[in-house]
């Protein structure tokens, strides 16, 4: 199956920011990447629908001929990862245990902070994560539910002055908390990196799932005997489930690719 399509989804744009690290780590790859921008945000919707939601997202992509599938979303990850298991038996790559790992090992004082979705963080998953390789580390955990539709919205808003006013109201939260490293825990949020490091100040670090998530797709690959053979530059393939008008310019201003090849698909309501 050394020939099948890397399947890459994501409730919108934001895993284009993992899709274009693993342009860059897997470049002789077919990629498949689906956006879901007719259901975006993901983060307010129930454990129900953001497994109903996944599943659709995974038939569609072993539909397309997926040998692998990468996970590109951090509230699917926390939410969806049993009911996909359960349905796929094939290698799939989630966001949160490598980005835990990262952050905890940057983590100097081991008092790290999360944001991420509402979904994400209501699942306690990056807690847990981080709690299972040390106990004592203190979690701080803040859901940013009007981060992602300020990502959707478009370029013009990822730095913003009205959205650094909403990030000033966040992280009023993480004040004498003394955390050293933040997980951007949701995809989205690496658009909006210079407003949350100009709020949440220089002297805490920034972790986010985009290298490290393309580095264990590598890994796991080639453990699984799934890399392509040859050096022939692999084929990018884009959908979405909303208009393509919209999604293009987001594509080209995330992955600096402008002819893509961009189509629309229906996955259900
Ligand atoms: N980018 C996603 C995540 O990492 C989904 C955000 C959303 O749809 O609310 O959580």
């Amino acid at each position: 199956m050394t020939e099948g399509k890397i399947g890459v989804f994501d409730s919108g744009i934001g895993g284009l920011t993992v899709l274009k690290e693993i342009l860059r780590c897997l470049p002789y790859e077919d990629i498949i990447y689906f956006g879901d921008g007719k259901r975006t945000p993901y983060g307010g919707k129930s454990k129900e629908t953001i497994e109903l939601f996944a599943l659709q997202s995974m038939k569609f992509l072993t539909d397309k001929g997926a040998k692998a599938v990468v996970i590109a979303c951090n509230t699917v990850s926390s939410n969806a990862m049993d009911a996909i298991r359960a349905h796929y038996s094939l290698p799939v790559v989630e966001v949160i245990s490598t980005t835990a790992k990262l952050a905890f090992s940057q983590s100097k004082n081991k008092k790290i902070g999360v944001i991420g979705t509402k979904a994400t963080i209501e699942s306690g998953s990056y807690e847990k994560a981080l709690k299972s390789m040390d106990a004592s580390v203190s979690v701080y955990q803040k859901s940013c539910p009007l981060f992602v539709p300020l990502a959707e919205e478009g370029a013009e808003w990822w730095d913003d002055e009205i959205t650094e006013a909403v990030a000033r109201r966040y992280f009023g939260y993480f004040d004498n908390t003394g955390i050293d490293t933040l997980i951007l825990g949701c995809t989205h949020y690496p658009l909006l990196k210079k407003v949350i490091a100009r709020t949440i100040g220089e002297h805490v670090n920034l972790v986010d799932s985009a290298l490290i998530t393309a580095k264990q797709t590598e890994k796991l690959l080639e453990e699984s005997n799934l890399l392509k053979e040859g050096k022939k530059k692999g084929a990018l393939e884009v959908y979405t489930s909303d208009s393509i008008l919209r999604f293009m310019p987001m594509c080209s201003a995330i992955l600096g690719i402008n002819n893509l090849n961009i189509q629309k698909c229906y996955l259900g309501e």
